[in-house]
This record gives structure tokens, C-alpha cells and sequence, in this order.
């Protein structure tokens, strides 16, 4: 192995500066060349490939984002588009290649494989979907930005004695609405893995205003369903004003958290570090507290996980 490549795909995810800088700063130290490749697997087929130094990555680890740009590619998903990739990347003589991104990312990077390429994925997604690793680079700092909106939502949900439905990302999956409700003390959290019924909830919301409550906090994952709708609903239902917040995209931006850092630069060294062992196909994720790698086609099969005792508390504690 003598040069390696590093891309960024799909959606961005803040830390994934903080893995290019450990991947690129390893390689070298390793007196490996390395590469930076713009735009995800669309930047690969274009060929916009550019040689990093050390200097290449300095400045960038508290920055959210991609230095590298992300994309998402369609005609990198038929046989042609992966043929020209590789093609391009045996003329830049990248004979590794870690790629930062979710599962749609993955699969590229394993077919990559089969056509010769040794590649490793680095889990960067805010959403937490990935099932074999316990957490994926971006999602602390996703949770903590929803923390710090959900503060400001409940001083004016209390002044105005509403109830206040915030829509989080995550796509079908719930980890940053289950987080982020445990953490922030809301009411309700409503998850695609959990599922809820209407007019229990609302029944919740009127007995829990009869008992005190100066707010309704309840946190909805955008996989189960809009919140300018069921706040419509909620309104109707309890006669209660109810207002809908939808956190959008400034979930995935702002500054890495410490956590998010961190597991960037240790699975950016492991990956490093496997692609010199020779080791190809495999993913780095992190199980208590350890970085582990995996072959691709089975991290990509493990069943959803779902922490039902961070559930169970959450109810409790509400
Ligand atoms: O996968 C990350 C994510 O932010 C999801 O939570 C969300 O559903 C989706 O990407 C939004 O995608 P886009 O940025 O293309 O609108």
C-alpha cells in the first residue's frame, strides 16, 4: 500500500473534518502518500482528486462540515459509474480508499472492493442508524444542538403554558428524538420504533396540564410523521395551543462536539492502520467504548437496535 484516498458521502455530519484530518495525518505519518477526493463518488468519476498534506488538514477539527464537500451520486450506483471510478482511481495510483459516510456509502465502498480497490467506511451520518456501531460520528453533536433549542422552546412553551412539538432528523430512525427528549426532560417522545396512539397522547397532555404542568414538551422523529400536522391534530384534540417546530437542516452543522472528535480521530487511525494491514471491505465502529472493524456485508445486516431502557427512563422521568 503506498497511496491511499479519502472521500466524504452523503449527507455531511459535523466531525467528519475531524476524521479527514486523522486519516490524512496518519497516512503521512505511516510515509504514506494521501489524497483527498471532492464531492463524494461524484468527484471520484470527475476525477477531482487532490494530493493533502499535513498543512491540508490544519485548522479544520472544530469545524463542522466537509473540507472535501459531499454528494450524493446516482450514476455512481450503476456498473458503469463504478467501473469509470475505479478506472480513475487506478490512474491516480490510490490503491486504498476510506470513505466517511452512512450505509448507502458503504455499499458503494463495497463494491468498490470487488473491483480491486481495498476500502475502508468510517460511520459519519447524525442519524445513528447504523446498527453495529453504538454511535456514529455527527450524532453527538446533533443531539446537543437539539438540546440547545429545546432550552429556548421551553422558556416560551412555559410563558405561554403550550405545548411544544419539535420535529428532529434521523430518518427512520429515532436516536436523536430519544436522546435529545431524555436529555432535554420532555413530556413525550414519539419514534418510528416505538409508534404512538393519538388519542393517548392527548389524554396524556390534558391530564398532565391538570396536574400542573406549565408546558407540553414532545419530541417527534421525522420517520413517524410531520409536526405542524399532529400539532394541528393536538390543538383540536386538547384545545390546548400547540406549536410545531421543525429543527431542519441546522442539525447537521455546527462545531464537532468533544465526543464526536474524538471517535473521529480514533476510527480515522484505525482505518489507516487496517488499509496497511492489507485488510479491505470493512467498517470501523465503535461497541462499548471500543473501536472495532467489520466486514461491510455484515455490519450492514445487523438487525435495528433499540434502546428500550433509555425509553422506559425517559417515560419515567417525564
Ligand atoms: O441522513 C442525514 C439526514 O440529515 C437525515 O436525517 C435527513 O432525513 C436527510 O439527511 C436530509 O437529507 P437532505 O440534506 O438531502 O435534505
Amino acid at each position: 500500500m503506498k497511496t491511499i484516498a479519502v472521500l466524504t458521502s452523503g449527507g455531511d455530519a459535523p466531525g467528519m473534518n475531524a476524521a479527514i484530518r486523522a486519516v490524512v495525518r496518519t497516512a503521512l505519518d505511516k510515509n504514506l502518500n494521501v489524497m483527498g477526493i471532492k464531492r463524494g463518488y461524484s468527484g471520484l468519476m470527475n476525477g477531482e482528486i487532490v494530493p493533502m498534506q499535513r498543512s491540508s488538514v490544519a485548522d479544520i477539527i472544530q469545524r463542522g462540515g466537509t473540507i472535501l464537500k459531499t454528494a450524493r451520486s446516482k450514476e455512481f450506483k450503476t456498473e458503469e459509474g463504478r467501473k469509470r471510478a475505479v478506472n480513475i482511481l487506478k490512474t491516480f495510483r490510490i490503491d486504498g480508499l476510506v470513505v466517511i459516510g452512512g450505509d448507502g456509502s458503504f455499499r458503494g465502498a463495497n463494491e468498490l472492493s470487488k473491483l480491486g480497490i481495498a476500502t475502508i467506511g468510517l460511520p459519519g451520518t447524525i442519524d445513528n442508524d447504523l446498527a453495529y456501531t453504538d454511535f456514529t460520528i455527527g450524532f453527538d453533536t446533533a443531539v446537543n444542538t437539539v438540546l440547545d433549542a429545546i432550552n429556548k422552546l421551553r422558556d416560551t412553551s412555559t410563558s405561554h403554558e403550550r405545548v411544544s412539538i419539535v420535529e428532529v432528523m434521523g430518518r427512520n430512525c429515532g436516536d436523536i428524538a430519544l436522546y435529545s427528549g431524555l436529555a432535554g426532560g420532555a413530556e413525550n417522545i414519539i419514534l418510528p420504533e416505538k409508534g404512538y396512539d393519538e388519542q393517548e397522547l392527548c389524554r396524556g397532555i390534558l391530564e398532565a396540564k391538570m396536574k400542573g404542568k406549565m408546558h407540553n414538551l414532545i419530541l417527534l422523529a421525522e420517520g413517524i410523521g410531520g409536526a405542524e400536522a399532529l400539532a394541528e391534530k393536538v390543538e383540536n384534540i386538547t384545545g390546548i395551543e400547540t406549536r410545531a417546530t421543525k429543527l431542519g437542516h441546522i442539525q447537521r452543522g455546527g462545531s464537532p462536539t468533544c465526543s464526536d472528535r474524538i471517535l473521529a480521530s480514533r476510527f480515522g487511525y484505525r482505518a489507516v492502520e487496517l488499509l496497511e494491514q492489507g485488510k479491505s471491505s470493512r467498517v470501523v465502529g465503535t461497541r462499548n467504548g471500543k473501536v472495532i472493524d467489520l466486514d461491510i456485508d455484515e455490519a450492514l445486516s445487523q438487525p435495528r437496535r433499540f434502546d428500550e431502557k433509555l425509553y422506559e427512563i425517559a417515560y419515567a422521568l417525564a
